[in-house]
């Protein structure tokens, strides 16, 4: 069984693309949203939590793990890997590898929680493959709360994106990576404010298909039926999260509180 998990809901569209491409794969996600946003917290706790996270998707069957939140694939990959003797994939890489493949100016925008542009983990990665690109990173703390509340296309939340966008605009990047697994909800807002030219990167899409290939080679891991469960557990339960659920995936979503 797949098992992914975010610090909310925001993951939820990397099990929304992994959905769409492996839908006869079981599926297992946890939304930690008890305890959201994970982003302006310490790396130590951002670790704790995953370790908990994983922990549950393990006792609940998983047999192979997506972090499917930014913030935790930055600074908890490692000791996640060290602890746990499942494949773990994190969701850095694949838009990494996506990011380097396509900029053809070699200038390349970051925006993510501050846990993850602190991390400069999007940086490495991809000097380490193309040491000439130039990275610009912004911190844009206020949207994983916007988009937990379901502010998707409100008045201030255009506001806030125009100001975290504003450094970026004269940089000339032609990339953009939402490295953040919430921000796919504001793609709209946010390819209006950067300008059509630059290209998004959603690293849930990425991941997603980095998941598909990963399987196909270890077709052992997870098997595929027809009408596999997809089964969505969150740390507490609220009107919100529901909604904005609903929202993802098109359909009523029943979120199981765990
Ligand atoms: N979706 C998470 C990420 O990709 C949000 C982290 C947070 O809770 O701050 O970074």
């Amino acid at each position: 069984m797949i098992g992914i998990f975010d610090s909310g809901i925001g993951g939820m569209t990397v099990a929304r693309a992994v959905e769409q491409l492996l839908p006869d794969h079981p599926l297992i996600y946890f939304g930690d949203i008890a305890r959201t946003p994970y982003g302006p917290k310490s790396p130590e706790t951002i670790v704790n939590y995953s370790i908990r996270n994983t922990e549950f998707l393990l006792e609940k069957g998983a047999t192979l793990i997506i972090i499917a939140c930014n913030s935790a694939s930055s600074v908890a990959t490692t000791a996640l890997r060290e602890r746990f003797q499942v494949p773990i994939i994190e969701v850095i890489s694949p838009a990494v590898e996506k990011a380097v493949r396509i900029s053809k100016s070699g200038r390349i925008g970051i925006i993510g929680t501050k846990a993850t542009v602190k991390s400069k983990v999007y940086q490495q990665k991809i000097q380490k493959k193309a040491p000439d690109f130039e990275v610009f990173s912004t911190a844009c703390p206020l949207l994983v709360p916007l988009v937990e509340e379901g502010w998707l296309n409100k008045r201030e939340t255009k506001m806030i994106i125009r100001r975290y966008l504003h450094p970026l605009k004269d940089k000339q990047i032609d990339t953009l990576v939402l490295a953040c697994t919430h921000y796919p909800l504001l793609t709209e807002l946010i390819q209006a404010r950067i300008g059509k030219r630059v290209q998004l990167i959603d690293s849930s899409i990425e991941t997603a298909h980095y998941t598909k290939t990963y399987l196909e080679k270890h077709p052992d891991l997870v098997s595929p039926e027809p009408g596999a469960s997809h089964t969505y557990y969150t740390s507490d339960s609220t009107e919100t999260a529901r909604k904005v659920a609903n929202y993802i995936f098109n359909r009523p979503m029943e979120l199981i509180v765990a």
